[in-house]
Protein backbone atom coordinates (compact mmCIF):
# COMPACT_ATOMS: atom_id res chain seq x y z
CA UNK A 1 0.00 0.00 0.00
CA UNK A 2 2.89 2.25 0.83
CA UNK A 3 3.76 2.00 -2.90
CA UNK A 4 1.02 2.82 -4.11
CA UNK A 5 0.57 6.24 -1.92
CA UNK A 6 4.01 7.16 -3.08
CA UNK A 7 3.64 6.41 -6.19
CA UNK A 8 0.65 8.76 -6.24
CA UNK A 9 2.71 11.11 -4.23
CA UNK A 10 5.20 11.78 -6.92
CA UNK A 11 2.47 11.86 -9.70
CA UNK A 12 0.50 14.66 -8.00
CA UNK A 13 3.99 16.53 -7.52
CA UNK A 14 4.87 16.14 -11.48
CA UNK A 15 1.63 17.11 -12.19
CA UNK A 16 2.14 20.98 -11.86
CA UNK A 17 4.67 20.89 -14.47
CA UNK A 18 2.73 19.27 -17.11
CA UNK A 19 0.66 20.93 -19.73
CA UNK A 20 -1.44 19.81 -22.60
CA UNK A 21 -0.22 17.25 -25.16
CA UNK A 22 0.17 18.68 -28.50
CA UNK A 23 -1.25 15.91 -30.85
CA UNK A 24 -1.40 17.05 -34.43
CA UNK A 25 -5.00 17.95 -36.40
CA UNK A 26 -3.49 15.19 -38.98
CA UNK A 27 -4.03 12.31 -36.76
CA UNK A 28 -7.71 12.77 -38.11
CA UNK A 29 -8.74 11.61 -41.45
CA UNK A 30 -11.45 13.25 -43.27
CA UNK A 31 -14.62 11.39 -44.11
CA UNK A 32 -16.45 11.26 -47.01
CA UNK A 33 -19.37 13.95 -47.36
CA UNK A 34 -22.55 11.88 -46.88
CA UNK A 35 -22.28 12.08 -42.53
CA UNK A 36 -25.10 11.72 -39.56
CA UNK A 37 -26.21 15.01 -38.57
CA UNK A 38 -28.64 16.07 -35.60
CA UNK A 39 -30.63 18.88 -34.55
CA UNK A 40 -28.87 22.03 -33.72
CA UNK A 41 -29.51 22.29 -30.16
CA UNK A 42 -28.61 18.31 -29.39
CA UNK A 43 -26.45 18.26 -26.24
CA UNK A 44 -23.36 16.58 -27.18
CA UNK A 45 -21.11 15.78 -24.17
CA UNK A 46 -18.67 14.51 -22.43
CA UNK A 47 -19.06 13.47 -18.78
CA UNK A 48 -16.80 12.90 -15.65
CA UNK A 49 -17.12 12.28 -12.02
CA UNK A 50 -15.63 14.09 -9.19
CA UNK A 51 -14.10 10.95 -6.82
CA UNK A 52 -12.79 9.79 -10.54
CA UNK A 53 -11.31 13.07 -11.56
CA UNK A 54 -10.65 15.08 -8.70
CA UNK A 55 -8.10 14.16 -6.65
CA UNK A 56 -7.86 16.83 -3.62
CA UNK A 57 -9.28 13.89 -1.05
CA UNK A 58 -8.83 16.13 1.92
CA UNK A 59 -7.56 19.63 0.17
CA UNK A 60 -9.19 22.57 1.41
CA UNK A 61 -11.49 21.09 4.14
CA UNK A 62 -13.02 18.75 2.14
CA UNK A 63 -14.60 15.58 4.27
CA UNK A 64 -13.94 11.89 3.95
CA UNK A 65 -16.11 10.62 1.79
CA UNK A 66 -17.02 6.55 1.49
CA UNK A 67 -15.07 6.09 -1.19
CA UNK A 68 -12.21 7.64 0.27
CA UNK A 69 -12.74 5.44 3.47
CA UNK A 70 -13.40 1.98 1.60
CA UNK A 71 -10.31 2.77 -0.74
CA UNK A 72 -7.41 3.12 2.23
CA UNK A 73 -8.63 -0.11 3.39
CA UNK A 74 -5.87 -2.43 2.55
CA UNK A 75 -6.65 -4.68 -0.60
CA UNK A 76 -10.04 -2.89 -1.26
CA UNK A 77 -8.59 -1.07 -4.20
CA UNK A 78 -5.84 -1.90 -6.81
CA UNK A 79 -4.92 2.33 -6.84
CA UNK A 80 -6.01 4.78 -4.34
CA UNK A 81 -8.43 7.50 -5.60
CA UNK A 82 -6.62 10.26 -3.51
CA UNK A 83 -4.93 12.08 -6.51
CA UNK A 84 -6.80 10.50 -9.57
CA UNK A 85 -6.48 13.26 -12.58
CA UNK A 86 -5.02 15.99 -10.20
CA UNK A 87 -8.41 17.53 -11.67
CA UNK A 88 -8.62 19.64 -8.35
CA UNK A 89 -5.96 21.79 -9.06
CA UNK A 90 -5.08 21.06 -13.01
CA UNK A 91 -9.45 22.03 -13.88
CA UNK A 92 -8.49 25.21 -16.33
CA UNK A 93 -6.18 23.14 -18.36
CA UNK A 94 -9.32 20.60 -18.68
CA UNK A 95 -12.42 22.65 -19.10
CA UNK A 96 -10.10 24.26 -21.83
CA UNK A 97 -10.28 20.43 -23.53
CA UNK A 98 -14.07 20.57 -23.38
CA UNK A 99 -13.85 23.93 -25.73
CA UNK A 100 -10.87 21.67 -27.99
CA UNK A 101 -13.70 19.27 -28.15
CA UNK A 102 -16.46 21.50 -29.23
CA UNK A 103 -18.73 20.00 -27.17
CA UNK A 104 -21.75 21.91 -26.04
CA UNK A 105 -22.31 19.65 -22.71
CA UNK A 106 -20.49 18.74 -19.82
CA UNK A 107 -21.55 16.14 -17.10
CA UNK A 108 -19.76 16.56 -13.95
CA UNK A 109 -20.85 15.95 -10.41
CA UNK A 110 -20.18 18.13 -7.42
CA UNK A 111 -18.29 16.12 -4.58
CA UNK A 112 -20.76 16.48 -1.41
CA UNK A 113 -18.29 16.18 0.97
CA UNK A 114 -16.29 19.26 -0.92
CA UNK A 115 -19.36 21.46 0.21
CA UNK A 116 -20.88 19.67 3.35
CA UNK A 117 -17.79 17.96 5.13
CA UNK A 118 -19.91 16.39 7.14
CA UNK A 119 -22.34 15.77 5.29
CA UNK A 120 -24.74 18.48 6.25
CA UNK A 121 -23.91 22.09 8.69
CA UNK A 122 -21.87 24.75 7.64
CA UNK A 123 -20.99 25.07 4.15
CA UNK A 124 -17.32 24.92 2.94
CA UNK A 125 -16.57 28.09 0.81
CA UNK A 126 -13.65 26.46 -0.70
CA UNK A 127 -15.56 24.20 -1.67
CA UNK A 128 -18.38 26.20 -2.88
CA UNK A 129 -15.30 28.37 -4.53
CA UNK A 130 -13.98 25.81 -6.50
CA UNK A 131 -17.70 24.94 -8.46
CA UNK A 132 -18.27 28.27 -9.27
CA UNK A 133 -15.50 28.24 -10.81
CA UNK A 134 -16.28 25.46 -13.61
CA UNK A 135 -19.15 26.88 -14.01
CA UNK A 136 -17.70 29.99 -14.59
CA UNK A 137 -15.50 28.62 -16.86
CA UNK A 138 -18.20 26.62 -18.80
CA UNK A 139 -20.22 29.49 -19.42
CA UNK A 140 -17.34 30.88 -20.79
CA UNK A 141 -16.55 27.99 -23.41
CA UNK A 142 -20.22 28.45 -23.99
CA UNK A 143 -20.95 24.85 -22.48
CA UNK A 144 -23.82 23.72 -20.80
CA UNK A 145 -23.24 21.86 -17.53
CA UNK A 146 -24.80 18.89 -16.55
CA UNK A 147 -24.25 18.43 -12.76
CA UNK A 148 -24.96 15.39 -11.15
CA UNK A 149 -25.05 15.70 -7.26
CA UNK A 150 -24.32 11.90 -5.93
CA UNK A 151 -21.73 10.18 -7.88
CA UNK A 152 -21.79 7.68 -5.24
CA UNK A 153 -19.46 9.37 -3.02
CA UNK A 154 -21.40 9.71 0.12
CA UNK A 155 -19.99 11.70 3.00
CA UNK A 156 -18.61 9.02 5.40
CA UNK A 157 -20.16 10.95 8.28
CA UNK A 158 -23.09 10.27 6.90
CA UNK A 159 -22.80 6.37 6.46
CA UNK A 160 -21.48 6.38 10.11
CA UNK A 161 -25.28 6.60 10.73
CA UNK A 162 -26.25 4.11 8.55
CA UNK A 163 -25.75 5.28 4.96
CA UNK A 164 -28.82 4.81 2.63
CA UNK A 165 -30.27 2.12 4.80
CA UNK A 166 -31.46 5.07 6.94
CA UNK A 167 -34.27 6.78 5.49
CA UNK A 168 -32.71 10.11 7.60
CA UNK A 169 -30.32 10.44 4.33
CA UNK A 170 -33.18 11.44 1.98
CA UNK A 171 -33.61 14.92 3.90
CA UNK A 172 -29.77 15.40 4.27
CA UNK A 173 -29.62 14.63 0.52
CA UNK A 174 -32.28 16.93 -0.49
CA UNK A 175 -30.80 19.48 1.93
CA UNK A 176 -27.72 19.61 0.11
CA UNK A 177 -29.28 19.98 -3.32
CA UNK A 178 -31.33 22.45 -2.21
CA UNK A 179 -28.31 24.28 -1.33
CA UNK A 180 -26.66 23.49 -4.39
CA UNK A 181 -29.52 24.60 -5.94
CA UNK A 182 -29.63 28.12 -4.84
CA UNK A 183 -25.76 28.63 -4.13
CA UNK A 184 -25.13 27.52 -8.07
CA UNK A 185 -28.64 28.93 -9.13
CA UNK A 186 -29.67 29.63 -12.66
CA UNK A 187 -25.69 28.63 -14.28
CA UNK A 188 -27.34 25.06 -14.41
CA UNK A 189 -29.07 23.87 -17.19
CA UNK A 190 -29.14 20.35 -16.24
CA UNK A 191 -29.68 18.93 -12.82
CA UNK A 192 -29.34 15.09 -12.19
CA UNK A 193 -29.94 14.11 -8.42
CA UNK A 194 -28.38 10.58 -8.40
CA UNK A 195 -25.73 8.87 -10.77
CA UNK A 196 -26.99 4.84 -11.54
CA UNK A 197 -28.64 4.20 -8.06
CA UNK A 198 -28.60 1.02 -8.96
CA UNK A 199 -25.25 0.60 -8.48
CA UNK A 200 -25.27 2.20 -4.94
CA UNK A 201 -27.95 0.21 -3.78
CA UNK A 202 -27.07 -3.16 -4.97
CA UNK A 203 -23.26 -2.96 -5.35
CA UNK A 204 -23.07 -1.44 -2.33
CA UNK A 205 -25.30 -2.95 0.20
CA UNK A 206 -25.78 -6.28 -1.65
CA UNK A 207 -22.96 -7.40 -3.73
CA UNK A 208 -20.62 -5.52 -1.50
CA UNK A 209 -18.26 -5.05 -3.70
CA UNK A 210 -18.62 -1.25 -3.53
CA UNK A 211 -18.87 0.96 -0.02
CA UNK A 212 -20.36 0.31 2.29
CA UNK A 213 -19.52 -3.39 1.70
CA UNK A 214 -22.78 -4.40 3.17
CA UNK A 215 -24.30 -8.03 1.92
CA UNK A 216 -27.63 -8.28 2.52
CA UNK A 217 -30.67 -7.73 -0.27
CA UNK A 218 -33.64 -6.02 2.64
CA UNK A 219 -30.56 -3.48 3.14
CA UNK A 220 -30.07 -3.03 -0.81
CA UNK A 221 -34.22 -2.52 -1.04
CA UNK A 222 -34.15 -0.44 1.84
CA UNK A 223 -31.71 1.60 0.45
CA UNK A 224 -33.22 1.65 -2.97
CA UNK A 225 -36.57 3.48 -1.02
CA UNK A 226 -34.02 5.83 0.47
CA UNK A 227 -32.39 7.24 -2.69
CA UNK A 228 -35.50 7.43 -4.79
CA UNK A 229 -37.27 9.31 -1.99
CA UNK A 230 -33.87 11.48 -1.81
CA UNK A 231 -34.40 11.98 -4.98
CA UNK A 232 -38.06 13.01 -5.09
CA UNK A 233 -37.52 15.54 -2.13
CA UNK A 234 -34.59 17.07 -3.87
CA UNK A 235 -36.87 16.88 -7.70
CA UNK A 236 -39.54 19.09 -5.15
CA UNK A 237 -37.27 21.60 -3.57
CA UNK A 238 -36.04 22.28 -7.11
CA UNK A 239 -39.08 23.13 -8.51
CA UNK A 240 -39.95 25.44 -5.26
CA UNK A 241 -37.00 27.18 -6.22
CA UNK A 242 -38.53 28.59 -10.07
CA UNK A 243 -35.20 28.30 -11.71
CA UNK A 244 -34.69 28.19 -15.25
CA UNK A 245 -32.89 24.69 -15.77
CA UNK A 246 -33.88 21.05 -15.81
CA UNK A 247 -34.01 18.69 -13.32
CA UNK A 248 -33.53 14.74 -13.68
CA UNK A 249 -32.41 11.46 -12.76
CA UNK A 250 -29.19 8.70 -14.23
CA UNK A 251 -29.83 5.48 -14.52
CA UNK A 252 -27.76 2.42 -16.03
CA UNK A 253 -29.34 0.14 -18.04
CA UNK A 254 -27.61 -2.63 -20.64
CA UNK A 255 -29.99 -4.91 -22.07
CA UNK A 256 -30.03 -8.32 -21.80
CA UNK A 257 -30.26 -11.36 -24.45
CA UNK A 258 -30.82 -15.26 -24.48
CA UNK A 259 -27.87 -16.91 -24.80
CA UNK A 260 -30.21 -19.89 -26.71
CA UNK A 261 -33.06 -20.02 -28.09
CA UNK A 262 -33.86 -22.07 -25.42
CA UNK A 263 -37.61 -20.91 -24.33
CA UNK A 264 -35.92 -20.97 -20.37
CA UNK A 265 -32.98 -18.64 -21.32
CA UNK A 266 -35.19 -16.13 -23.75
CA UNK A 267 -37.46 -16.04 -20.81
CA UNK A 268 -34.42 -15.41 -18.56
CA UNK A 269 -33.78 -12.50 -20.62
CA UNK A 270 -36.81 -11.34 -20.99
CA UNK A 271 -37.42 -11.20 -16.75
CA UNK A 272 -34.16 -8.75 -16.32
CA UNK A 273 -35.27 -6.39 -19.14
CA UNK A 274 -38.59 -6.31 -17.65
CA UNK A 275 -37.88 -6.55 -13.91
CA UNK A 276 -34.91 -5.24 -13.24
CA UNK A 277 -35.09 -2.53 -15.37
CA UNK A 278 -37.94 -0.55 -13.87
CA UNK A 279 -37.09 -0.82 -10.52
CA UNK A 280 -35.83 2.66 -9.93
CA UNK A 281 -38.08 4.29 -13.21
CA UNK A 282 -41.19 3.04 -12.34
CA UNK A 283 -41.39 4.21 -9.18
CA UNK A 284 -40.23 8.12 -10.88
CA UNK A 285 -42.12 7.86 -13.92
CA UNK A 286 -45.45 5.76 -12.97
CA UNK A 287 -45.26 6.29 -9.46
CA UNK A 288 -45.15 2.74 -7.65
CA UNK A 289 -42.31 0.12 -8.23
CA UNK A 290 -43.22 -2.73 -10.24
CA UNK A 291 -45.58 -5.19 -8.92
CA UNK A 292 -43.70 -8.25 -10.23
CA UNK A 293 -40.39 -7.89 -8.99
CA UNK A 294 -42.04 -6.39 -5.51
CA UNK A 295 -43.54 -9.51 -5.30
CA UNK A 296 -40.86 -11.74 -6.51
CA UNK A 297 -38.85 -10.47 -3.89
CA UNK A 298 -41.55 -10.94 -1.42
CA UNK A 299 -42.02 -14.41 -2.54
CA UNK A 300 -38.15 -15.14 -1.29
CA UNK A 301 -38.95 -14.43 2.04
CA UNK A 302 -37.29 -11.24 2.02
CA UNK A 303 -38.19 -8.32 4.12
CA UNK A 304 -39.81 -5.18 1.95
CA UNK A 305 -38.62 -1.52 2.81
CA UNK A 306 -41.69 0.12 4.26
CA UNK A 307 -43.62 2.38 1.91
CA UNK A 308 -44.51 5.25 4.27
CA UNK A 309 -47.73 7.62 3.18
CA UNK A 310 -47.22 10.04 0.28
CA UNK A 311 -44.09 8.96 -0.22
CA UNK A 312 -44.41 7.75 -3.75
CA UNK A 313 -45.78 10.82 -4.48
CA UNK A 314 -43.17 12.62 -3.78
CA UNK A 315 -40.69 10.12 -5.34
CA UNK A 316 -42.87 10.38 -8.94
CA UNK A 317 -42.58 14.51 -8.59
CA UNK A 318 -42.74 15.43 -12.21
CA UNK A 319 -38.52 15.03 -13.96
CA UNK A 320 -37.58 17.05 -17.16
CA UNK A 321 -35.50 14.10 -18.45
CA UNK A 322 -34.24 10.90 -18.03
CA UNK A 323 -30.45 10.31 -18.29
CA UNK A 324 -29.64 6.57 -19.34
CA UNK A 325 -26.34 5.41 -19.44
CA UNK A 326 -25.84 2.15 -21.85
CA UNK A 327 -22.28 0.81 -22.12
CA UNK A 328 -23.46 -3.00 -23.38
CA UNK A 329 -25.56 -5.62 -23.94
CA UNK A 330 -25.17 -9.23 -21.65
CA UNK A 331 -26.05 -12.74 -22.57
CA UNK A 332 -27.80 -14.47 -20.08
CA UNK A 333 -28.83 -17.70 -19.10
CA UNK A 334 -31.88 -19.78 -17.06
CA UNK A 335 -30.02 -20.45 -13.60
CA UNK A 336 -32.16 -22.64 -11.41
CA UNK A 337 -29.97 -22.54 -8.51
CA UNK A 338 -28.87 -18.49 -8.72
CA UNK A 339 -31.94 -17.16 -6.94
CA UNK A 340 -30.54 -13.43 -7.83
CA UNK A 341 -30.80 -11.18 -10.28
CA UNK A 342 -34.19 -13.13 -10.54
CA UNK A 343 -33.23 -17.23 -11.48
CA UNK A 344 -30.60 -15.66 -14.17
CA UNK A 345 -26.80 -15.55 -15.07
CA UNK A 346 -24.93 -12.98 -16.75
CA UNK A 347 -22.32 -14.87 -18.67
CA UNK A 348 -20.49 -12.20 -20.47
CA UNK A 349 -19.16 -10.21 -16.74
CA UNK A 350 -19.23 -10.64 -13.33
CA UNK A 351 -20.56 -7.62 -11.18
CA UNK A 352 -17.76 -5.46 -9.94
CA UNK A 353 -15.48 -6.67 -12.65
CA UNK A 354 -13.14 -4.38 -14.54
CA UNK A 355 -14.43 -2.45 -17.21
CA UNK A 356 -14.30 -4.05 -20.59
CA UNK A 357 -17.25 -3.79 -23.07
CA UNK A 358 -18.28 -5.21 -25.87
CA UNK A 359 -19.77 -3.47 -28.80
CA UNK A 360 -24.07 -3.48 -28.96
CA UNK A 361 -25.34 -0.79 -30.32
CA UNK A 362 -28.64 -2.66 -31.06
CA UNK A 363 -29.04 -3.26 -27.29
CA UNK A 364 -28.75 0.93 -27.01
CA UNK A 365 -31.56 0.97 -29.80
CA UNK A 366 -33.73 -1.35 -27.68
CA UNK A 367 -33.83 0.13 -24.41
CA UNK A 368 -34.37 3.70 -26.25
CA UNK A 369 -37.46 2.60 -27.76
CA UNK A 370 -38.30 0.47 -24.83
CA UNK A 371 -37.81 3.89 -22.39
CA UNK A 372 -39.67 5.60 -25.05
CA UNK A 373 -42.90 3.21 -24.64
CA UNK A 374 -43.50 2.88 -20.84
CA UNK A 375 -42.29 6.44 -20.07
CA UNK A 376 -44.73 7.97 -22.67
CA UNK A 377 -42.16 9.91 -24.53
CA UNK A 378 -40.30 11.14 -21.61
CA UNK A 379 -36.89 13.29 -22.90
CA UNK A 380 -34.03 10.86 -22.60
CA UNK A 381 -30.58 11.91 -22.61
CA UNK A 382 -27.79 9.46 -22.92
CA UNK A 383 -25.35 10.61 -20.13
CA UNK A 384 -23.00 7.71 -20.08
CA UNK A 385 -21.20 5.58 -23.48
CA UNK A 386 -17.85 5.03 -23.78
CA UNK A 387 -15.37 2.39 -24.94
CA UNK A 388 -12.13 1.17 -22.35
CA UNK A 389 -9.06 0.02 -23.66
CA UNK A 390 -6.22 -0.63 -21.68
CA UNK A 391 -3.95 -0.58 -24.48
CA UNK A 392 -4.55 3.59 -25.89
CA UNK A 393 -0.47 4.25 -25.79
CA UNK A 394 1.06 7.63 -26.95
CA UNK A 395 2.95 6.83 -30.12
CA UNK A 396 5.74 7.97 -31.31
CA UNK A 397 4.40 10.66 -32.79
CA UNK A 398 2.65 12.01 -30.20
CA UNK A 399 -0.31 10.56 -31.23
CA UNK A 400 -2.75 8.46 -29.40
CA UNK A 401 -4.86 6.35 -32.24
CA UNK A 402 -7.55 4.99 -30.70
CA UNK A 403 -9.71 3.20 -33.65
CA UNK A 404 -12.01 1.15 -32.17
CA UNK A 405 -13.23 3.95 -30.07
CA UNK A 406 -14.36 5.82 -32.84
CA UNK A 407 -15.96 2.69 -34.11
CA UNK A 408 -17.83 1.97 -31.16
CA UNK A 409 -19.03 5.77 -30.66
CA UNK A 410 -20.36 5.88 -34.41
CA UNK A 411 -22.14 3.32 -34.21
CA UNK A 412 -23.89 4.25 -30.84
CA UNK A 413 -24.15 8.10 -32.37
CA UNK A 414 -25.85 5.84 -35.76
CA UNK A 415 -28.34 4.10 -33.19
CA UNK A 416 -29.30 7.63 -31.59
CA UNK A 417 -29.92 9.26 -35.16
CA UNK A 418 -31.81 6.00 -35.60
CA UNK A 419 -33.87 6.58 -32.39
CA UNK A 420 -34.47 10.13 -33.50
CA UNK A 421 -36.02 8.97 -36.52
CA UNK A 422 -37.91 6.43 -35.46
CA UNK A 423 -39.75 9.30 -32.88
CA UNK A 424 -37.90 8.77 -29.76
CA UNK A 425 -37.59 12.12 -28.13
CA UNK A 426 -33.54 11.86 -27.43
CA UNK A 427 -31.65 14.96 -26.81
CA UNK A 428 -28.06 14.28 -25.80
CA UNK A 429 -25.75 11.70 -26.16
CA UNK A 430 -22.83 12.15 -23.91
CA UNK A 431 -19.13 10.06 -24.15
CA UNK A 432 -17.55 8.67 -20.90
CA UNK A 433 -15.60 9.78 -20.65
CA UNK A 434 -13.60 13.35 -21.12
CA UNK A 435 -10.05 11.40 -19.71
CA UNK A 436 -8.55 8.36 -18.86
CA UNK A 437 -9.20 8.53 -15.29
CA UNK A 438 -9.90 6.56 -12.14
CA UNK A 439 -12.12 3.76 -12.20
CA UNK A 440 -13.68 2.95 -8.65
CA UNK A 441 -10.23 0.81 -7.62
CA UNK A 442 -8.33 1.19 -10.67
CA UNK A 443 -7.19 2.65 -13.52
CA UNK A 444 -9.44 2.74 -16.85
CA UNK A 445 -9.15 4.31 -20.32
CA UNK A 446 -12.34 5.45 -21.57
CA UNK A 447 -11.31 8.76 -21.75
CA UNK A 448 -11.44 10.80 -26.00
CA UNK A 449 -8.15 12.08 -23.91
CA UNK A 450 -5.32 10.02 -22.56
CA UNK A 451 -4.09 10.82 -19.27
CA UNK A 452 -0.61 9.53 -18.27
CA UNK A 453 -1.15 8.08 -14.96
CA UNK A 454 2.45 8.61 -13.77
CA UNK A 455 2.69 12.62 -15.07
CA UNK A 456 -0.64 13.35 -15.43
CA UNK A 457 -0.31 14.49 -18.92
CA UNK A 458 -2.76 14.68 -21.07
CA UNK A 459 -3.37 14.47 -24.77
CA UNK A 460 -6.24 14.57 -26.80
CA UNK A 461 -6.91 10.91 -28.69
CA UNK A 462 -7.76 10.63 -32.44
CA UNK A 463 -11.27 10.02 -30.84
CA UNK A 464 -11.47 13.00 -29.50
CA UNK A 465 -10.55 15.02 -32.79
CA UNK A 466 -12.68 12.79 -34.18
CA UNK A 467 -16.00 13.91 -31.87
CA UNK A 468 -14.67 17.51 -32.10
CA UNK A 469 -15.14 17.39 -36.04
CA UNK A 470 -17.99 15.54 -35.86
CA UNK A 471 -20.46 17.89 -34.02
CA UNK A 472 -18.89 20.73 -35.99
CA UNK A 473 -19.75 18.57 -39.20
CA UNK A 474 -21.95 15.95 -38.94
CA UNK A 475 -20.30 12.22 -37.96
CA UNK A 476 -18.77 10.07 -40.27
CA UNK A 477 -16.64 6.54 -40.16
CA UNK A 478 -13.76 8.42 -42.35
CA UNK A 479 -10.85 6.78 -43.83
C1 LIG B 1 -20.55 3.85 -14.95
C2 LIG B 1 -20.27 4.90 -13.87
C3 LIG B 1 -19.07 5.76 -14.18
C4 LIG B 1 -17.94 4.93 -14.76
C5 LIG B 1 -18.43 4.19 -15.97
C6 LIG B 1 -17.36 3.44 -16.69
O1 LIG B 1 -21.25 2.80 -14.38
O2 LIG B 1 -21.38 5.73 -13.71
O3 LIG B 1 -18.69 6.41 -13.01
O4 LIG B 1 -17.47 4.08 -13.80
O5 LIG B 1 -19.44 3.28 -15.55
Amino acid sequence: MDSRRDFLKNASLTSLAVGLGIPSEAAVNSGPDESIKFPKDFLFGVSTSAYQIEGGWNADGKGESIWDRWSHIPDNVKVLGDVACDHYRLYKQDIELLKRLNVNSYRFSISWTRIFPDGFGEANLKGVAFYKEILDLAKKHGVKPVVTLNHWDLPQKLQNIGGWANRELATHFSNYAKFCFSTFGNDVDFWGTHNEPWVVAFMGYFVGTHPPGIKDISTALLATHHLLLGHGMAVKAYRELNLKGKIGITLDYSYNIAETEKQEDLDAAKRLNDKHHPWFADPILLGKYPEMIWNWYKSKGIVMPEIKEGDMKIISTPIDYLGLNYYQTDKVKYNPDGWWPYETNTLKREYGKAKNFGMEPEGLYSILKDLDKRYHRIPIIITENGYNDDHDNVDFNGEVVDNKRIEYIFAHIKVCKKAIDDGVNLQGYTVWTLMDSYEWGDWSRLGLVHTDFHTLKRTIKKSGYWYAKGIKNGFSLGK
